[in-house]
C-alpha cells in the first residue's frame, strides 16, 4: 500500500546545533525542490520568539552557502514556533493548536536521547501523534537494554511502521551507490564472497575534534556515535544479500540478517583511543575515559563471508577527514617474477569525494617484466546541486518511504554487537592529534596494514 504523505512537520530541538547545521539547510533544500508545502512547527525551550527562530534559520542557510531567496521565503513562511518545556503539557497544547487540522504530522526528534522518553509521553498524552509518524535521531538508545526500553516507549505511541530511525549515512549517495554498484554489475557479485575477498576495511577519519559538542560526546564516545550506526550501516551495504525486490521491508530484512550473523564483540578485537587534549574540551569530564577513536575487527557467520575479517576504524582529530571502504581481494600468484602482484582493491570513498575505484596490476612500458598498480576510477561523482542526506531522508519520512531508516530489529542487533565493549570494557590509549590513533591499534590491524584513505592533500608523513 502506498503511504499517505504527511501534512505537517514538527521538529523538536529547533534552536539546537543539529537544527542549525543540518536541518534548516535540509528544509531550505526541500523548499527549493518544491517538497515543503506544509507547516513546519518548531519546538524548543529557549525563550525565543518566532522572529528570533526565523532569523536563526536565515543565518543557518546563509552560513551554509544557500542563497535561493524564494526557497528561504517559503521556509520562513512555513515556520511556526512553540517555546516550552518538553515535560510541560502546556507546550504540547501549544503544539496541538499550531497543528490545527493536520492529520498526519511527522514529528522529528532532533533532541538529546535522554529526553526522548519525556517527549513520547507528552506526544501520547496530548494526542498530537494523530495518524502521523516519528523520526528519531541516533544514537537510538545507549545500550542494548536502553534501546529495547526506548523501543517499548516509542511503541506505546507509534507502531513500528510509523517509526523512522534516522541515520544520515543512509541518505548519502555514495552509501547507496555501494548497493547499486554491487547489484547492478554482473561481474561484481561472483567475486563478492569469501573465495575472492581477503578482507574489508572501513575507515571514518575526522581531522576535527568534538567542536563544541563535548558534553554530548563525553556521554557517547566513538562506538555509540558512529560505529553502532553509520559504520555498521556501511558494513551491511557491503555484506548484505541481494534483496528479492526493492520493497523497504525486503531490503531491511537483508540488512538485519547480516547483523544477526555477527557475534558480540570481544575485548581482544577492540582498541580504544583518546586524543591528547580531549579532556580539556568544554563539557568533557577531567578524568574522562571516553574514546574518540576505536579500531575493531569482526566476522560474519554466513556462507558468503565466513572467515573474512571486517575491520572498522573511526576517530576524531586524525590525519585527515575521509570515510572510505576498501575491499581487498586475495592476491594473485607470482607469475612474472618472484614477487606476487599487489592485491586488487575496490575503494569506495563516501567523503570527501564520492568515488568508486578499482586497483589493477599492469605491465610498465619497456622490455623488462615490471608491473605497476593503477587505479581505475569507475565513478567520481560530486554534484553540489544534489539533495543533502538530511534532505533526502526527511523527504522520505514525509512521503512515508522507510527503506533508508533503521528498523527495530536492526537497531537492537547493532547494540547486541557493540554492547560488551562499551564504556570501560577495554582500556583507552592516548594518541597525538593529527595521527592515525594509538599505536596499540596495530595489534588488531589487517596483515597488510590499515589502508590510509586516498585524499589528495594528505600529508605522506601521516600515512601509516
Ligand atoms: C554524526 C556524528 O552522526 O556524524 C558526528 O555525531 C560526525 O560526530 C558526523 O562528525 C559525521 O557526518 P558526515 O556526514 O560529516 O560524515
Amino acid at each position: 500500500m502506498t503511504p499517505i504523505p504527511a501534512d505537517a512537520l514538527v521538529f523538536f530541538g529547533a534552536t539546537g546545533d543539529l537544527a542549525y547545521k543540518k536541518i534548516f539547510p535540509a528544509l531550505h533544500g526541500m523548499a527549493r525542490h518544491g517538497h515543503l508545502a506544509m507547516p513546519v512547527v518548531a519546538v524548543a525551550k529557549s525563550g525565543w520568539t518566532l522572529d528570533q527562530l526565523r532569523a536563526r534559520a536565515a543565518e543557518s542557510i546563509e552560513r551554509h552557502g544557500h542563497r535561493d531567496r524564494a526557497a528561504l521565503d517559503t521556509l520562513l513562511r512555513a515556520l511556526r514556533y512553540v517555546d516550552g518545556d518538553y515535560g510541560d503539557p502546556a507546550t504540547f497544547a501549544g503544539l496541538g493548536a499550531e497543528l490545527g487540522a493536520a492529520a498526519r504530522p511527522v514529528h522529528y526528534l532532533a533532541i538529546p536521547p535522554k529526553v526522548f522518553g519525556l517527549v513520547f509521553e507528552q506526544i501520547g498524552a496530548s494526542g498530537s501523534a494523530r495518524d502521523g509518524r516519528v523520526v528519531i535521531e541516533k544514537p537510538f538508545g545507549h545500550t542494548l537494554r536502553t534501546a529495547q526500553a526506548l523501543n517499548a516507549t516509542v511503541h506505546t505511541v507509534f507502531d513500528e511502521e510509523r517509526v523512522f530511525r534516522i541515520d544520515h549515512y543512509l541518505g548519502k549517495n555514495a552509501v547507496q551507490n555501494l548497493l547499486f554498484f554491487r547489484f547492478g554489475n554482473a561481474w561484481v557479485e561472483p567475486i563478492w564472497n569469501r573465495q575472492y575477498v581477503e578482507s574489508v576495511q572501513i575507515t571514518m577519519a575526522e581531522s576535527f575534534g568534538v567542536d563544541g559538542r563535548g558534553q554530548f560526546y563525553d556521554q557517547t564516545g566513538a562506538i555509540r556515535d558512529v560505529v553502532q550506526n553509520h559504520l555498521l550501516q556501511l558494513l551491511t551495504n557491503v555484506a548484505m544479500e541481494p534483496p528479492p525486490g526493492a520493497v523497504p521491508e525486503l531490503v531491511r530484512d537483508e540488512k538485519a540478517k547480516v547483523l544477526k550473523g555477527i557475534a558480540p564483540l570481544r575485548p581482544e578485537d577492540v582498541v580504544r583511543g583518546q586524543f591528547r587534549g580531549y579532556r580539556d574540551e568544554p563539557g568533557v569530564r577531567p578524568g574522562s575515559t571516553v574514546e574518540t577513536f576505536v579500531a575493531l575487527r569482526l566476522w560474519i557467520n554466513s556462507w558468503r563471508w565466513k572467515g573474512v575479517p571486517f575491520y572498522i576504524r573511526a576517530g576524531k582529530r586524525m590525519g585527515t577527514t575521509a570515510t572510505e571502504v576498501v575491499v581487498t581481494l586475495r592476491q594473485a600468484p607470482a607469475l612474472f617474477g618472484d614477487i606476487a602482484p599487489p592485491a586488487n582493491r575496490f575503494r569506495f570513498q563516501v567523503t570527501p569525494g564520492q568515488t568508486i575505484a578499482i586497483s589493477s596490476f599492469v605491465k610498465v612500458a619497456g622490455s623488462s617484466l615490471l608491473g605497476e598498480s593503477v587505479e581505475l576510477t569507475v565513478s567520481d561523482h560530486s554534484d553540489p546541486t544534489e539533495m543533502t542526506a538530511y534532505e533526502e531522508l526527511l523527504h522520505d519520512a514525509i512521503r512515508g518511504v522507510s527503506a533508508r531508516f533503521a528498523r527495530q530489529d536492526y537497531v537492537e542487533e547493532a547494540w547486541r554487537i557493540v554492547d560488551p565493549v562499551l564504556d570501560d570494557a577495554t582500556p583507552v590509549f592516548s594518541y597525538a592529534p593529527g595521527t592515525w590513533g594509538p599505536a596499540e591499534a596495530a595489534a588488531i590491524a589487517p596483515p597488510d596494514g590499515w589502508q590510509t584513505p586516498l585524499v589528495p592533500d594528505l600529508q605522506p608523513a601521516l600515512a601509516s
